[in-house]
């Protein structure tokens, strides 16, 4: 069977801590030759600048090449579902582009965004599980409607910070931005802060605001498995008080996914919900991140950015790390741990 990296939920905790020890040993020897000849397909549907970087850096620094291909500008269209009749925009079907890339390449890593229209479409992520069906080389998400490459940045993140992450309090709070962004990071938050024990508190406005039950349910039943308290929380003073790390992230109400206008009505009452200096004060000299890009002053003050706590510039740097644990496992190399 091959191994994919499609979501963290396909790995258990100590699978990905040994990611996380070769991302150490990786960050102190950078350059490697494990991938000497190897190759990856990066596939971007959406803009990127950390995701695209540090691939193509990464797999580069590891002896190996990266080819990126965008479809439908500069490279042909691509059909996802099954049996449709192509007479629209694609110009090939994911069978044969997964097919003919994996005669190619040894890896295959791609970025596709939900197409906001309805989430009870986009929810069951049928674009990676089509390509990860047709392919015959590892799939690698760089963001669907999960985010698993930032998971282990911040994790990594995290670890870095903290000798024991377990029951340290991690708050994941909505915030503030003029659209209605996509749920991945927020949900992958929920995951990963949950599958390491932490006490995880879900900050938003109101039950508009909710992730996806699935996500929901799953940090609950991680944290049970730890003894860990998950919490949600409308109550921005409660939910900021004693926390250990906050992470910050904006995302759309799912009751009007695919409305944006009348999403809008709804989140421009929250704009309070930026983080600030104020709210941070309420933490036990809690770390702050988020996965960027950040539009400073709207999501989180300059103040938060530019403080010593704020370590999102580490996680953006720990997205090469562990980038490259993850593409040497999947290509069945582990580092040697002294
Ligand atoms: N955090 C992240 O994935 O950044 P990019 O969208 O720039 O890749």
């Amino acid at each position: 069977m091959i191994k994919h990296f499609l979501t963290t939920e396909d790995w258990s905790q100590t699978q990905l801590d040994v990611l996380l020890a070769d991302a150490n040993l990786l960050k102190q020897n950078p350059i490697q030759s494990h991938l000497s000849h190897k190759s990856m397909a990066l596939l971007f549907f959406n803009p990127s600048m950390r995701t695209r970087t540090s691939f193509e850096l990464g797999i580069q620094q590891l002896g190996g090449t990266a080819i990126i291909l965008e479809p439908g500008q500069g490279a042909w269209g691509i059909e996802f579902e099954p049996h449709s009749i192509m007479d629209g925009d694609a110009e090939e079907h994911i069978k044969e582009v997964a097919g003919v890339l994996s005669s190619y390449v040894d890896m295959i890593a791609i970025r596709a965004f939900p197409a906001f229209k309805d989430w009870q479409i986009d929810r069951l992520d049928h674009k990676i599980k089509a390509l990860a069906a047709h392919a015959t080389v590892p799939v690698i998400n760089m963001e669907t409607i999960v985010h698993p490459c930032q998971e282990l940045a911040l994790m990594m993140t995290i670890k870095q910070h903290f000798k024991v992450v377990k029951r340290k309090k991690f708050l994941l709070t909505w915030t503030y931005h003029p659209k209605p962004l996509n749920t991945a990071v927020a949900n992958s938050a929920l995951l990963i802060s949950s599958k390491f024990g932490m006490d995880v508190t879900l900050l938003c406005p109101n039950e508009n605001y909710l992730l996806d039950e699935k996500y929901l349910t799953a940090a609950k039943a991680q944290c049970d498995e730890h003894g860990a308290d998950f919490t949600v929380s409308h109550d921005i003073e409660s939910a900021y008080a004693e926390a250990d790390f906050v992470y910050a992230k904006s995302w759309g109400a799912l009751p009007f996914y695919g409305n944006p206008s009348n999403e809008f009505e709804q989140r421009k009452y929250f704009k309070h919900f930026r983080v600030d200096g104020q709210k941070m004060a309420l933490t036990n000299q809690a770390k702050f991140s988020h996965c960027l890009p950040l539009r400073r002053n709207i999501k989180a003050t300059d103040e938060v950015m530019d403080a010593p706590y704020c370590v999102a510039l580490e996680e953006a740097e720990n997205r090469l790390h562990v980038q490259k644990a993850m593409m040497l496992n999947l290509m069945g190399h582990q580092l040697k741990q002294s």
